[in-house]
């Protein structure tokens, strides 16, 4: 799913690389083409898919003290986001930051110049004050653009859940990256999705209009439509699960019959076994022990946690 990858792998590179090893996956990052943004945006406005109200209540509830904590120490912040996406939580800080006079100026990061210009049209209707300034690179090169430049703090925003998006050493290093790019009272303010209810979190991913099946679906139809391939979509069936012990959710797609599917444009044929597994989400829920883990082994102190009401969901500022 993340930036780095989408640079780094063209995806013919990475499903060939992902379907030709023992066991079988696909980054997440390949759910996301047209209709998988599509479908995504219908996922966040499902009952079951809590995660998208607890993030704007957190937001509204404490937007106040995310800008006294954030502004405290100088006279001015950089606001870094790393994947906006449509920006709906993040104006509603930027709302209140502006109306508060806060000095600082708001830089979205998108490899994509398009998702970057929707978002500033969209802003500057909304907040015509806001100081915005979008940057269009892979997100470490973005924070190593504004260090060449900046005087002023950095916080660094990562919202959403996307963190579980990775595999724990992989969210490690992730952190790690960005907390070698920041200065001495620099910030990052992550979004966690926490340990909870098994069956409430099974049902974020199992919902009962199937549109996450779909979701996940897309992601076969997708490599029959640009890496000409054969998948029968009928004889694959979505399957997610939960692992309360450690917190993760995995999500595959299973070969119902043993099989042979032919991508032509990378010259590969795969051989599926019946129920075989294709790996292709991991969606890591934490609690507090494993936060405080990821932000000491990057250097980082966690200085506060906000939770929703039922606390469900965490955004965790941790400050170099
Ligand atoms: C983008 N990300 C935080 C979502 C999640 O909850 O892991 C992606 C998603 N996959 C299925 N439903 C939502």
């Amino acid at each position: 799913m993340t930036t780095t990858e989408k640079i780094n792998f063209s995806v013919g590179d990475a499903v060939k690389e992902g379907l030709t090893q023992k066991e079988k996956s696909l980054p997440s990052w390949l759910f996301y083409d047209a209709e998988g943004d599509r479908l995504f945006q219908e996922i966040m406005n499902m009952p079951e898919y809590y995660l998208t109200n607890c993030e704007y209540d957190i937001f509204q509830k404490y937007k106040d003290e995310i800008l006294s904590i954030i502004s405290t120490d100088a006279d001015g912040f950089n606001l870094i986001e790393f994947g906006a996406g449509d920006g709906l939580k993040t104006e509603i800080l930027l709302k209140h930051f502006v109306a508060e006079k806060a000095n600082f100026n708001y830089k979205p990061v998108d490899i994509s110049q398009n998702v970057l210009n929707l978002l500033q049209e969209r802003m500057q209707k909304s907040i015509p004050d806001l100081d915005i300034k979008p940057i269009n690179k892979e997100y470490f090169s973005a924070l190593d653009a504004l260090n060449a430049e900046r005087k002023n703090p950095m916080v660094v925003l990562f919202m959403g859940g996307n963190i579980g998006n990775f595999e724990l050493p992989a969210a490690q290093s992730f952190v790690n990256h960005i907390s070698s790019k920041l200065r001495k009272g620099d910030r990052i303010i992550m979004g966690f999705d926490m340990k909870k209810d098994p069956e409430l979190i099974r049902n974020a991913y199992n919902d009962t209009q199937g549109i996450t099946r779909l979701f996940n679906m897309n992601l076969l139809k997708r490599l029959n439509s640009e890496l000409d391939a054969n998948f029968n979509l009928e004889e694959f069936k979505h399957y997610p699960s939960y692992d309360p012990q450690t917190g993760t959710t995995k999500s595959f797609l299973i070969s119902q019959k043993e099989q042979e599917v032919n991508l032509k444009f990378i010259n590969t044929t795969v051989h599926f076994k019946a129920w075989e597994l294709i790996h292709v989400e991991v969606s890591q829920k934490f609690d507090e022990d494993m936060i405080e883990n990821i932000a000491k082994e990057a250097g980082l102190n966690v200085e506060k946690y906000f939770y929703d009401d039922k606390r469900y969901f965490a955004d965790v500022v941790m400050r170099k």
